[in-house]
């Protein structure tokens, strides 16, 4: 593994796409908390310097520059930027010095700054970037005082690079130890220390069974992390990060989490975006003859399945809910404007019933599956 130095000398390509979702998500976002009429406070919990060596923006950049139009309408915003090595420390001082917003910059580890941030989400609206260097620099309830304001109606979004693919390499990396006579060691200090990391010892079945590919545990494990984080977020969205398409395994998953289905929604087309841009770097662009993978091929057909099985799945319930429980079984696959045409068409063709006609949006209407 590359040095954390490293790491900041140039972007890496896939490290694009991430920033590309968490780009495309703050704009939308912001304009939408800012009717909340509540100061913004947008945290990044591992910030590194703000500036990558090659001279792009790190993610406090990409923070402050949309913080920074708020601000311009003079809506209270803060950029809470941490980091805990001194170099980085110092070259993000720098880094945010000359910018007009404010900006709160904290030394140290993220974990010393939970509570004031749990303090802050009482009295701002809060969105919380949580990208690590590697799997074991997050537990799965270091940021419990945080989500747990979410039942005191606070307003929290956590945007997080979970670190799938180095979880399954450092927990393979242990297997002989922890495997005896075939079977886990479960009090073994390795497999509690992991049960912390992903928050329970689902990760156990997905790790050690080679009956999966490496991109189906990843995937898998992605997911159940996901579901993890329900506990405290109605709509969770995981998603991965590839370098190429064809490698079998992503770099990592980002995953997002919300309680509001608006915000799920938005999180989602961003995703929808970064994906559609990354086929049509390595399939369409500069080819004469697409050649993206058949799954990558918006086929008309697939999208109203969805809606007509989620329908089936949930049953009588709102047009805003089924297409909400669409996207959420379907991540970054479909915009909810997709789904939205998916709905008027299933409606008009019969296929799904309802209360409305299926002739334009109506998001309170009834839907059901036909028998
Ligand atoms: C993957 S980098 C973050 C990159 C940054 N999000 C960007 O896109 O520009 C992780 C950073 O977190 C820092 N770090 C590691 N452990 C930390 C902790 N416990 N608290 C705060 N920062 C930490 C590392 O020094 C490193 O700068």
């Amino acid at each position: 593994m590359d040095s954390v130095y490293d790491f900041f000398k140039r972007k890496r390509d896939w490290s694009k796409y991430k920033d590309l979702i968490l780009d495309y998500y703050l704009g939308p976002y912001l304009q939408i908390v800012k009717r909340i009429r509540k100061p913004i406070l947008v945290v990044d919990c591992f910030a590194g310097p703000g500036r990558f060596d090659d001279g792009q923006s790190g993610s406090p950049l990409i923070i402050a520059n949309h913080l920074q139009k708020l601000h311009d309408l003079h809506f209270p915003v803060t950029g809470y930027f941490i980091e805990e090595a001194t170099v980085l420390y110092n070259r993000l001082e720098d880094n945010v010095h000359d910018l007009t917003i404010p900006i709160e910059t904290r030394f140290g580890s993220f974990r010393d700054h939970v509570a004031e941030i749990a303090r802050l989400s009482q009295t701002h609206t809060v969105f919380v970037y949580v990208d690590p260097f590697k799997p074991t620099d997050v537990f799965f309830n270091d940021l419990e005082l945080i989500y747990n304001q979410l039942k005191r109606r606070a307003s929290v979004e956590v945007l997080m690079n979970f670190m799938s693919v180095g979880f399954l390499r450092g927990v393979e990396s242990f297997r002989d130890r922890v495997i005896a006579d075939g079977g886990l060691l479960e009090n073994h200090a390795l497999v509690l220390k992991w049960n912390e990391i992903a928050g329970g010892s689902y990760w156990q079945q997905i790790a050690y069974d080679d009956h999966l590919s490496p991109d189906e545990r990843a995937d898998r494990l992605a997911h159940c992390y996901a579901d993890m984080l329900k506990k405290w977020f109605n709509c969770v969205l995981p998603f991965p990060i590839r370098e190429k398409y064809e490698h079998k395994w992503p770099k990592y998953h980002l995953i997002f989490g919300s309680r509001h289905h608006k915000a799920a929604e938005l999180m989602n087309r961003a995703m929808v975006k970064a994906r559609r841009e990354f086929v049509n770097d390595g399939f369409i662009k500069g080819h004469l003859f697409p050649n993206q993978p058949q799954k990558e091929i918006l086929d008309p057909d697939t999208i109203l399945r969805i809606v007509i099985e989620t329908s089936r799945e949930v049953g009588k319930t709102t047009w805003v809910d089924l297409r909400v429980q669409a996207t959420v079984a379907n991540p970054a696959t479909y915009t909810d404007s997709e789904f939205n045409s998916a709905i008027k068409r299933v409606i008009r063709e019969g296929k799904l019933a309802s209360n409305c006609k299926g002739r334009k949006i109506e998001e309170a209407a009834l839907v059901w599956p036909v028998d």
